[in-house]
């Protein structure tokens, strides 16, 4: 008894380890041309196995980090070419392709595919274009000084009605400016990064506003981390373009009409600002701002 079990779980054993063998294929970085002697240096039998070619396009305004099955590639430019090695002609191969986009020094993109191929084929992957439904998107922390949120918080006429919403709220000075200052009467805040989340918490808990204030870990895309933005009258923005313009929809939809939405530097894809002011900071830069009202 004992040792048919042992036996199962050896056949288990070696029926995982010929799956992941199967299923697990290095990219190569080799260019085409060079590809057939190393094939027949590693392949006895050249004519049951051959190689795929995978054609990889990527933004050619951006720094492009490009990720194949989990491993880092080293090609640069905006089209990439791979082989694999010699594949199994009986069998469907699937690769993950993953490409780490840095259209500016505060933003990553992370836009991923998933190909499937055969031994000989000649696949491209196109990752040039946005994908709106899975492109990942986080924007590093950059703080909003305090007098240029007082600016936005005149703007957006903050008065002691007012719901602040601040989807990526960094270290919450745009809830507590206003709460403090504003009078307003709450504020939510949302920060995918779980640091800036405790960071936020302290800063709320130094001004003694815990009671008008709910800070949370969340990602702004994932509509169920945004699910109160409808209780806004004020949303307040620091998140770049690209954040920006995949976030207007959300806006559009679940915020109330007379909604106030003030933005630091950045646009909300095709929505046209309905105001837009530069001024001078504390610090002596000029900041732009730019506000929308929800029809
Ligand atoms: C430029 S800072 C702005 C912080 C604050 N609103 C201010 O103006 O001082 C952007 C913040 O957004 C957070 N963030 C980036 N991508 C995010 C995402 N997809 N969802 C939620 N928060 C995000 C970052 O962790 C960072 O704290």
């Amino acid at each position: 008894m004992k040792k048919r079990s042992i036996l199962i779980l050896l056949l288990i054993i070696l029926g995982f380890i010929s799956t992941k063998q199967s299923k697990y294929i290095h990219a190569l970085e080799t260019p085409i041309n060079s590809f057939s002697s190393e094939f027949r240096s590693v392949d006895d039998n050249p004519v049951t196995k051959s190689s795929a070619e995978i054609t990889v396009l990527v933004p050619d305004d951006a720094r492009v980090k490009l990720t194949i099955e989990g491993k880092e590639t080293t090609q640069r430019g905006s089209k990439r070419v791979f082989m694999t090695p010699p594949l199994d002609p009986k069998k469907n191969y699937i690769y993950k392709v993953e490409a780490l986009i840095e259209p500016n020094n505060y933003t990553k993109i992370t836009r991923t595919r998933e190909v499937k191929f055969k031994a000989g084929d000649k696949i491209e992957v196109d990752l040039r274009k946005e994908d709106k439904k899975n492109d990942k998107i986080v924007v590093r922390w950059v703080p909003t000084p305090e007098d240029i949120v007082d600016e936005m918080s005149r703007m957006a006429k903050i008065s002691e009605k007012d719901v602040i919403y601040d989807p990526a709220c960094g270290d919450a000075v745009m809830l507590i400016r206003p709460i403090l200052k504003f009078k307003a009467k709450k504020g939510i805040g949302v920060d995918i990064d779980k640091k800036m989340v405790i960071k936020a918490k302290a800063a709320v808990k130094e001004a003694e506003i815990e009671n008008k204030v709910i800070i949370r870990e969340g990602d702004i895309l994932n509509e169920k981390d945004m699910k109160d933005l409808s209780e806004a009258t004020v949303v307040m923005l620091y998140i770049g373009d690209d954040l920006g313009a995949r976030i207007e929809p959300l806006l559009r939809k679940l915020l109330k009409p007379g909604a106030r939405i003030v933005s630091h530097r950045f646009l909300l894809g095709d929505w046209k600002p309905e105001k837009t002011v530069t001024v001078k900071g504390a610090d002596g830069d000029n900041y732009t701002l730019h506000l929308w009202t929800v029809k």
